[in-house]
This record gives C-alpha cells, sequence and structure tokens, in this order.
C-alpha cells in the first residue's frame, strides 16, 4: 500500500505571511524536484514508449513548476533573489572558467593538530570534486 501525503500536514489556523509562505515554497520546490526523480525513475524502469512519453511529458511540467515556484519564492523572500543572483553569477564564471575553482575556499573553522595527526587542509571546490 503506498504510503500518501497527508493533506491536512501543512495546514494552519491563520494565514501565513510571507516568511512563513517563503518557507512553504522552498517545501514545494523540494516536492517538484522528488516528483521529477520519481518520474524519470518509472520512466528507466519501462519500455512502454507511450507510457515514457507521457511520464516525461509530467516530470517536464514539474520542472516548470520548480521554476514558477521559484519565482514566486524570490517574489516573496528578496534576499532569496539578491543571493540566487549572486550565486547564478558564480557558477556562470566558474563555468566558463573565469574565476577558478581555487578561488572559491569553503570557509572552515580553525582547526588543531589532533593526535599528532596534522589538521585537514580548507576544502575547495576543487578538492570536493577531486581536483
Ligand atoms: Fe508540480
Amino acid at each position: 500500500m503506498p504510503e500518501l501525503t497527508n493533506p491536512y500536514i501543512g495546514l494552519t489556523p491563520r494565514k501565513m505571511n510571507n516568511e512563513e509562505l517563503a518557507r512553504a515554497i522552498r517545501q514545494d520546490i523540494i516536492a517538484e524536484h522528488d516528483a521529477v526523480a520519481l518520474y524519470e525513475a518509472h520512466i528507466d524502469a519501462t519500455d512502454d514508449e507511450v507510457a515514457k512519453a507521457i511520464i516525461k511529458h509530467i516530470a517536464d511540467e514539474e520542472r516548470k513548476h520548480v521554476a514558477e515556484f521559484t519565482a514566486l519564492l524570490e517574489r516573496l523572500d528578496p534576499d532569496q533573489a539578491r543571493l540566487g543572483a549572486e550565486a547564478y553569477k558564480e557558477a556562470e564564471q566558474m563555468m566558463a572558467g573565469v574565476m577558478p575553482m581555487e578561488t572559491t575556499q569553503i570557509q572552515q573553522p580553525e582547526t588543531q593538530e589532533q593526535d599528532g595527526a596534522p589538521a585537514p587542509a580548507g576544502l575547495t571546490v576543487g578538492s570536493l570534486i577531486g581536483g
């Protein structure tokens, strides 16, 4: 028996303010991505070309919902929009090779040598992907 989402779990006794609605929209975005992953798994699990085409169409709709929810989230949370725009620009620069991966240093707390083992070096995007 499949486990269905509780339709009442998101109900609140009052209207949400924009901050609360933004949090809810983030959960909605996760649900849309989860649906896409589920539909892609269903496509992989069948050789029925008609079923694949219909499920692919539905998965593409969910991808559009991600974009629509993201646009709404950015309207509700302008700081999210600002941070997202910055991150998008940084990612484009990294992908274009304009910004070297090494400059994308991930902040690490100060570490000290423990049990004679040297403190780990700081992580970079490059070190995380084996570069
Ligand atoms: Fe959707």
